[in-house]
């Protein structure tokens, strides 16, 4: 269903601005749980999470110095598998989650050295894998390089198909009553003591809601009505992407690497396809697909899997995380009263968003949220406080 014009006449209990991965799965909870909601988003569910691979990485989304945040990564995954089930459920058909594991390999012997470093850290914070020598990795995935000095198995990082998630939330969201607007939002609309009390878009629609969610990703400081200092710092982080195809899958399951110090990683999909990801780069909004970039992320990928060479290359593409000062989310309550924001979960949106689902509900209900996400709020006094990270 898509509402145009809604005026002011209905109230709706919440508005959400933003129709990623992060604002369908939170109106789709919440449209369950009997509330009426309203998302306004130009073309909800083609953002970051259409671009993304779609992995479920807790371990390896890991890093030094990002104790919490990988706390919260693992509780992430945790809640995977069910709301997998109840998402298939509810449409009727799947969603390629795979809960089968993926393998990690180091390219040469510098990147075993730091492959070890890292998993020692990894398991540190209840991370699991087992270290593997390369014929280990090759008799897992024999389409490996012989070239490869060893690996792990990482048994919790798992994946689901990013384009069949945010197709089936969208059908979930519309099946549970949630109502769209496909117009960008441009303001907070405040009542006279400074309350949120709505959402107005660009082509001059008003949606009236007792509680506003902002879910805008990257875009999460440009909404005006409020002062700028009421957003959370959140910046777009470029990641190219590829796509290819061949006639039989090249390999099993995930595969993430180090390549000369490189991070990539190939994900396969039940329909054929392979997803090669990605670069990190800080520029800005940019989406421009450049040729420095894919040939990169072929090089690194065919190093460690030499048969992509036979592949047809189906699509290269740009995503822009969202990403934050210590790459941990933002999600609560601003400190303009009934205004929330869930952003910023800059590599990991697709993971995190049903336990951010789960945390917007209980804000709504007055109930605490999960205690891996109660570091992450949305106020700026929050963000001063909590020290999850050092940057990457
Ligand atoms: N989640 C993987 C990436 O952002 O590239």
């Amino acid at each position: 269903m898509v509402v145009r014009n809604l005026g002011n006449t209905v109230t709706r209990d919440v508005a959400i601005a933003g129709g990623g991965v992060i604002g369908l799965a939170a109106a789709w909870k919440l449209g369950l749980g009997g509330r009426s909601v309203v998302v306004c988003d130009p073309d909800p569910g083609r953002g970051a999470a259409w671009v993304a691979a779609g992995m479920l990485a807790p371990a390896n989304e890991a890093f030094f110095g990002e104790e919490l945040l990988a706390h919260l990564l693992l509780a992430g995954a945790a809640r995977w598998p069910r709301f997998a089930a109840e998402l298939e459920d509810s449409i009727g058909s799947p969603i390629g989650f795979e809960p089968s594991g993926t393998v990690v390999v180091a390219c040469d012997p510098s990147d075993r050295a730091a492959l070890d470093r890292l998993l020692e850290f990894r398991q540190s914070v209840g991370a699991e894998s087992a270290r593997l020598n390369a014929s280990e990795c090759r008799r897992r995935i024999p389409a490996l390089s012989p070239a490869i000095s060893g690996g792990a198995e990482v048994p919790g990082d798992h994946q689901v198909d990013n384009r069949l998630l945010v197709s089936g939330l969208l059908r979930a969201c519309r099946d549970a009553g949630v109502e769209f607007i496909a117009e960008r939002v441009v303001a907070v609309e405040l009542d006279r003591g400074g309350s949120a009390t709505g959402l107005r878009t660009e082509a001059g629609t008003t949606i009236a809601a007792g509680a506003v969610l902002c879910a805008m990703g990257w875009r999460t400081g440009g909404l005006g009505g409020v002062p700028p200092a009421v957003w959370p710092e959140v910046r777009p982080v470029k990641g190219h992407i590829l796509r290819l195809r061949g006639p039989e899958p090249i390999i099993p399951r995930t595969i993430r690497g180090l390549v000369r110090g490189r991070a990539c990683y190939l994900v396969p999909r039940r329909d054929r396809s392979l997803v090669v990801g990605a670069t990190v780069e800080e520029m800005g909004d940019d989406v421009r697909v450049q040729a420095g970039a894919v040939h990169t992320l072929l090089d690194d990928a065919r190093a460690l899997v030499p048969g992509i060479d036979e592949l047809e290359l189906s699509e290269c593409s740009v995503g822009l995380r969202p990403g934050t000062p210590d790459n941990g989310p933002y999600v609560g309550w601003t400190e303009v009263p009934r205004l929330a924001v869930a952003a910023g979960h800059y590599r990991n949106g697709i993971l995190l968003a049903p336990i951010t689902a789960e945390a917007l509900g209980a804000l709504l209900d007055d109930r605490p949220v999960p205690g891996e996400l109660a570091p992450f709020g949305a106020s700026p006094r929050s963000a001063a406080d909590r020290h999850v990270g050092t940057g990457r």
